[in-house]
């Protein structure tokens, strides 16, 4: 998704502008672009493609001590130099990067055109913005931005800055990430934290309908009414190295070799030395708890993916009916939530817009709201009543991996929570599931230690178009995670079945060499999938299976095997999923695709 930096200070800004776009790069984009301000004149600089061709026609030593710089993922328009940002109006005094979209942007450019005779050069949504500020301008940027604000709808995070105003820089945000750094003799405006921590530590984090007007030495943000307000110094503690390589060749491989440690932090954070949960951030106690009839999970990929193995564990340890739906699906079928529903969104960033709008639906009908997110301050995390922070550290990796363990674990937890304060999880079950989520670090560096037997099951199978995942009960929710992140990265045509409905049609499209991933890590079900995998071998299929140590017989089935080490049904998917995050790395990496940053895709999806 699109990404916005700004700078102003006393340092030549386009340096910042460039190391800040390149630190969003991991968001997803196909052009880039600046606006510095040169002597009261406003140069804007844009190319299409990566970062390095804006970098090619840009002078790094520009004479300009602010600037605004865009990524662009492009939805209205075509990926082009054009279409890219920074806009500007017609007399270029103004120049806008904006991240969202303006819903009414067509109404508002036909009003332009036929009423003001505007002509635009784009064809993007965004180019609007800059002739609706021009048109209010009257010498006071600020008080332009919000009468042009006022008339547009939809979802934005917005940077301007303007000609005859050379030492101040303007930023608006509704529903799309933005953050202001503070700096000495210099502030910033960004899409997220990793973009300015090479230069500061200490943040704003802007809310909707904020307003920020920012010097070099001073940041003031507004509320929709034009009122000051006051916002802490968010401090941030994680440092900038865990956002780099550290010498592995992708940040994917790198993060899913992070997840010992992710699942470790996340879950002793929260255990005390006797073996019990404290979720600090989460209120629900016993007494809110017996009014709660009905939980739903919601969220989007990967997280979703995460809800459906958490949808189980609330309903095995917790006995509470759960329903799980993809946030843009539950946003728009009037569900059945109201006060005595618990609604659980679930994000790694906690920006996307689908998930946060599912959100305040769910609390407009009443619904308490708890979240499972990684990105500390994000919007879902600030809007919900109780929160669980997933400590997997910064993922740059457009797929996601260590965000998925961490939800996992995190939503175990809850479950055993749940399940303690309803009464209904007796203690023997409680402590053998804790001990067992302790040995998951282990147990994961084991799994981890064969990623060799994975990358010669790649070198084989890399090149294979047909490929299907299959498993039975948690497995299935695993099959259609291992899916996802095959073709997301590698674009193979991949899907995902419940092994149980193979007879129900898709059979047909079994044929030799048909690449079949067949999880079987469950022992209430290994029988019926060994079944399963005989039927597809017999159409001549190649098959992996994923399953326990221990049970050997599928050997004599499957063509290749992986074990995972042996552990709880319940707790199986923490482990099965790393050699299917490892098969779609290996596979993306071999076919010599771009592996963190997948063609179309973006880490943080902030548009309907
Ligand atoms: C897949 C992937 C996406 C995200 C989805 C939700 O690897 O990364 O499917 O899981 O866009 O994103 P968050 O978790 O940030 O809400």
């Amino acid at each position: 998704m699109c990404g916005i930096v700004g700078y102003v200070g006393t340092n030549k800004a386009v340096p910042y502008l460039i190391e800040g776009l390149s630190k969003l790069e991991y968001r997803g984009y196909d052009s880039a672009g600046i606006a510095v301000n040169i002597n009261k004149d406003i140069q804007v600089y844009k190319a299409k493609g990566r970062l390095k061709n804006l970098e090619a026609i840009i002078d790094m030593d520009m004479d300009s001590v602010i600037g605004i710089g865009h990524t662009r993922w492009a939805t209205h328009g075509a990926p082009s130099d054009v279409n890219a940002h920074p806009h500007m109006n017609q007399t270029r005094s103004i120049a806008v990067i904006h991240n969202g979209i303006i819903e009414n942007y067509m109404e508002i450019k036909e009003w332009l055109i036929h009423d003001k005779q505007v002509e635009f050069v784009s064809e993007t949504d965004s180019e609007v913005i800059a002739h609706l500020i021009d048109y209010y301008y009257t010498g006071d940027l600020l008080d332009a931005v919000y009468k042009a604000v006022d008339r547009m709808q939809g979802a934005y995070a917005i940077g301007v800055i303007a000609k005859q105003e050379p030492n101040r820089l303007v930023a608006v945000r509704k529903d799309s990430p933005l953050i202001v750094g503070l700096g000495e003799d210099e502030n910033f405006i960004a899409s997220d934290i990793p973009a300015l921590l090479k230069y500061t530590r200490n943040m704003l984090l802007i809310e909707n309908d904020e307003f920020v007007d920012l010097t070099k030495d001073k940041v003031t943000i507004y509320n929709s009414l034009k009122q000051e307000v006051t916002r802490d110094v968010y401090e941030v503690t994680w440092d900038i190295d865990s956002a780099e390589k550290e010498g592995f060749e992708h940040f994917t491989l790198k993060e899913i070799f992070e997840q010992p440690k992710g699942v470790k932090e996340t879950l002793m954070r929260r255990l005390n030395a006797d073996d019990e949960i404290v979720l600090e951030g989460v209120n629900l106690t016993s007494e809110i708890l017996k009014d709660i009839n009905k939980v739903y999970i919601v969220a989007c990929g990967t997280a979703y993916h995460a809800g459906l193995v958490g949808r189980r564990a609330i309903e095995n340890f917790a006995k509470i009916p759960v329903e799980c739906d993809v946030a843009s699906e539950f946003r728009y079928r009037d569900p059945f939530v109201d006060e005595r529903t618990l609604f659980i969104a679930v994000s790694q960033s906690g920006e996307t817009l689908d998930t946060l709008q599912s959100l305040r639906e769910a609390k407009r009908k009443g619904a308490r709201v708890l979240s499972i997110v990684n990105v500390v301050g994000s919007s879902v995390a600030r809007e919900s009543d109780d929160l669980l922070y997933t400590w997997a550290g910064p993922e740059i990796g457009v797929a996601s991996t260590k965000a998925y363990t961490t939800q996992l674990i995190a939503f175990y937890m809850l479950a055993l929570h749940l399940g303690r304060l309803n009464g209904r999880l007796d203690m023997v079950r409680y402590h053998e599931t804790i001990t067992e989520l302790k040995n998951m670090p282990a147990k994961l560096e084991v799994v981890l230690g064969q990623s060799e037997k994975i990358q010669k099951l790649a070198a084989s199978q890399f090149n294979n178009e047909k490929v299907f995942f299959m498993g039975r009960g948690v497995d299935c929710d695993l099959a259609y995670e291992g899916s996802l992140k095959l073709k997301e990265i590698s674009y193979i045509n991949s899907f995902a079945i419940a092994a149980g409905e193979l007879k129900h049609g898709t059979i047909a499209l079994i044929e030799d060499d048909t690449f079949i991933v067949a999880l079987a890590t469950q022992n209430a079900l290994y029988d019926k999938m060994l079944s399963n995998i005989k039927e597809v071998k017999a159409r001549g299929a190649h098959v992996f299976a994923i399953a326990k140590a221990g049970n050997d017989q599928i050997l004599k089935t499957a063509d290749e095997v992986f074990f995972i080490p042996d552990t709880m049904d319940d707790l199986a998917p923490i482990l099965a999923v790393v050699p299917t995050q490892l098969l779609a790395y290996y596979v993306s990496a071999l076919r010599g695709n771009d592996v963190d940053k997948p063609r179309n895709l973006a880490k943080s999806v902030t548009v309907e």
